[in-house]
């Protein structure tokens, strides 16, 4: 987090919080978030897009207190169930400002959406249409948007690039589906075709893919309005804006994202003769990622012919990214001095597994030992809330930090939550 401070005793210290007495006061492995961290970047988001709508994507990481930031923020929301649904409405977001989406929403996901009043619902599929109008009540509208694929290849991983034709995610431009889907939604009474969406991809470093994904959408708004002669107030432009996880990665600059979207979308606008939308952005990971930092316990040293492994009281469980995308982390040693010479080592995780590595072949002092703590940056957006029940450890805490104070915001999952769902014999 920009407010980490490193002391003279080699702890760090968040929000200032030193994060070795949030280990000891909330054990490990812990979760500390920085609340004026999230809230900046809220701002920052708001600040550099000012035109615009910004939602923050619920799936990077969700709890009340997140909720309750990002509203008293200005932002609105992005969902893609009816559990994330539940639990911002439940803490007093107003629907109208939240976006739902999923590319195989339940009869619960899409009933609850109509029935808790939520702004604005993107359609994935053609079927969806039309259970989405058998869902609304006759005489009311539900607005909707149609998410397109615009045919542009982005993003960190391939697991999440979400821009091209071959993949589940919405309506291709190329076979004309996507056209198809904006006709149907015409043609349902029930539904108002407020726009279109896109999101192309996650982990995006530049602008690039951005600014070509605005020139395919502006020209399909323009046929669309050929077609059908309407001119679509909205254009929703996904997610996916870079952080750096270790020293030296890029991130994406959303200032210089913000004037090359506006010079794109203003200019495609008067070549097409078409109104500006409105446009919406959907950020989670730049939202709440750097924002946090995860703090580990080491319990074992171990030096094989090749490598020496750093055993650590969490992993896989409440970090599955390693091993679902083969990313790695920069894990520094904290709550103590350390003058011995760094040394390369694996820093691994407490799992049954030999996949189950967090960083390899990071600098940690050679005299890293059993009892240390080690902290992992960038590690506010994709942990939790992908975190698993994984040889029933329990989830860790979440912690926010904020002027020197801490409190849990997130308790850590007990034996006791972990059975109760066991029925018995
Ligand atoms: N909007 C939509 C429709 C999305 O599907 C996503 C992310 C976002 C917005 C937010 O994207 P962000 O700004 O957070 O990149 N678990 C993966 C990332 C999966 C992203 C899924 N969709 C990871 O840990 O890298």
């Amino acid at each position: 987090p920009a407010s980490a401070r490193p002391e003279a005793d080699g702890d760090v210290s968040v929000g200032g919080v030193s994060l070795a007495e949030a280990a000891d006061r909330f054990g490990t492995p812990v979760y500390v978030l920085d609340e004026e961290e999230v809230r900046e970047r809220c701002r920052a988001y708001r600040t550099a897009f000012p035109e615009a709508d910004v939602v923050y994507a619920a799936k990077a990481f969700l709890s009340r207190a997140v909720v309750h930031w990002v509203m008293e923020e200005g932002l609105g929301l992005d969902v893609c169930s009816a559990g994330e649904l539940s639990l911002a409405v439940t803490t007093g977001f107003p629907p109208e400002k939240i976006v739902m989406h999923g590319n195989a929403k339940s009869p619960e996901d899409l009933h609850a959406a109509v029935r808790l009043g939520v702004g604005r619902i993107v359609v994935d599929s053609t079927s969806e249409i039309a259970r989405l109008a058998a869902a609304v009540p006759a005489g009311t509208r539900q607005q909707v948007m149609v998410r397109v694929v615009p045919g542009i290849a982005a993003g960190g991983h391939a697991k999440v690039r979400t821009g091209t034709d071959d993949q589940k995610f919405g309506l291709s431009i190329t076979d004309g589906s996507a056209q198809h889907a904006v006709a149907r939604v015409l043609g349902r009474p029930g539904l108002e075709l407020v726009g279109l969406h896109c999101h192309i991809g996650s982990q995006i470093a530049t602008a690039k893919p951005y600014v070509a994904a605005v020139r395919r959408m502006v020209g399909l708004m323009a046929r669309i309005r050929r077609q059908h002669g309407v001119a679509l107030p909205q254009l929703d432009i996904g997610g996916g804006h870079a952080i750096a996880y270790r020293p030296g990665e890029e991130s994406l600059n959303i200032g210089v994202l913000a004037g090359r979207i506006r010079a794109e979308l203003e200019d495609g606008c008067a070549r097409a003769d078409l109104p500006v939308p409105r446009l919406t952005l959907e950020p989670g990971r730049a939202i709440v990622g750097p924002a946090g930092v995860a703090v580990y316990r080491v319990l074992a040293v171990k030096r094989t012919g090749e490598h020496t492994f750093v055993a650590v009281d969490g992993g896989m469980s409440d970090n599955p990214r390693p091993a679902l995308y083969g990313v790695r982390y920069a894990p520094r040693l904290v709550g103590r001095p350390s003058s011995a010479a760094p040394r390369l080592v694996t820093v691994v995780g407490r799992h049954c597994e030999a996949g189950d590595v967090l960083a390899d072949g990071v600098p940690l002092p050679g005299d890293v030992r059993p009892g240390d703590l080690l902290a992992v940056p960038a590690a506010g957006a994709y942990h939790l809330s992908m975190a698993s029940g994984y040889n029933l450890v329990g989830r860790p805490p979440v912690v926010a930090v904020s002027d020197g104070r801490a409190r849990v915001l997130v308790r850590r999952e007990s034996l006791d939550d972990m059975s109760r769902r066991d029925i018995g014999l």
